[in-house]
């Protein structure tokens, strides 16, 4: 990101803070539901089955820009399944920083290859050690393993969902952010329970344990793209929702916050950390806006 991008962020975040805007700054497009897995926790695959054209995305970003939001994600589905008529994801990333959005990363179950070096971030979801994220993923950690060693830029931020299966092997996963060379970070969220999922849900107490495992990874310099304030405000389930900054859009059409806005109480359940540190952060929280400083001027 330049510099005078960050300036205007920044600005972004002073205006709304101040008039206690509601204009969105980050946006997810959904490329396609389509997905070459079904894991256990997740209720937003195949159902669908459709396939964006590029034309109709080209659109969705213009109008993102046209909104205001300048940080873009695309995601699925498995995002890396997109493809129409010769253009790939790149072709779209491309196109975003054409249209002019400062950041574009992607989220992806890491089973395709990972040669994006056009996305500033590359969230590549690793749920657990060897063991846990075959559980919950199917059998594919050597395959995504495999994949990150070949891939050529190393700015791959792991994605875990922590959930009942995979809590106690957050420290074996922060090593293995740490170790590998092609890896950058790792960034958290908890179980959403999304209806027949409620059982990978934590109790308080295992979320209690796993935030204190996390914090304590953070104090000794792991990598971890979260905000300490958030987990323990996620804790406490006190924050702010939906949150107003990030808008999704699924053949066109927008949610506020995310898809899982329209499920009648979901939301106060929610476990998805970025919408605790967006809603933070622009409630004026001085925690909040000092450690994503840092944390995003060391890892975006
Ligand atoms: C829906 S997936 C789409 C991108 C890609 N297929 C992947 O798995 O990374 C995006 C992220 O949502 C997470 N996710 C899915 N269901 C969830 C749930 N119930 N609670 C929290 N995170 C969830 C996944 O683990 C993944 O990191
Ligand atoms: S890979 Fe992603 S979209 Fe596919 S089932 Fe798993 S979490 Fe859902
Ligand atoms: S707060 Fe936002 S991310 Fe969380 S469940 Fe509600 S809509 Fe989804």
């Amino acid at each position: 990101m330049k510099k005078l991008e960050f300036l205007k962020l920044a600005l972004f975040g002073i205006k709304t803070i101040i008039f206690k805007k509601k204009k969105p700054i980050l946006g997810t497009i959904i490329l396609t539901d389509y997905c070459n897995l079904h894991c256990k926790h997740c209720a937003v695959n195949n159902i669908n089955q459709i396939m964006n054209p590029y034309e109709d995305i080209v659109e969705e970003m213009q109008d993102f820009y046209n909104d205001g939001i300048r940080i873009l994600f695309f995601c699925g589905g498995e995002t890396l399944l997109w493809e129409h008529n010769d253009k790939t994801i790149r072709d779209l990333i491309k196109k975003a920083k054409e249209i002019g959005f400062y950041i574009v990363n992607i989220v992806t179950n890491g089973t395709i290859d990972l040669d994006i070096p056009e996305a500033d971030v590359i969230f590549l979801s690793i749920d657990g050690n060897r063991q846990a994220h075959n559980t919950i993923r199917g059998d594919t950690f050597d395959t995504i393993i495999n994949n990150i060693s070949k891939a050529d830029n190393s700015n791959i931020c792991i994605y875990m969902a922590i959930n009942k299966l995979n809590y106690k092997t957050v420290t074996e996963v922060c090593t293995l952010a740490k170790e590998n060379p092609n890896i950058n970070s790792i960034s958290f969220n908890f179980h959403t329970p999304y209806k027949g999922t409620e059982d990978l849900s934590l109790s308080h107490s295992e979320k209690e344990e796993t935030i204190y495992t996390i914090k304590n990874m953070i104090k000794k310099g792991f990598p971890i793209f979260n905000l300490q304030c958030a987990l323990d405000k996620y804790l406490k389930n006190t924050w702010q929702r939906p949150c107003y900054q990030c808008i999704v859009s699924e053949n066109n059409k927008k949610y506020v916050c995310g898809r899982c806005v329209e499920i009648e109480g979901l939301c106060k359940e929610c476990g998805y950390l970025f919408a605790v540190e967006f809603s933070m952060l622009f409630d004026g929280n001085i925690k909040a806006i000092l450690q994503m400083l840092k944390t995003y001027l060391k890892y975006v």
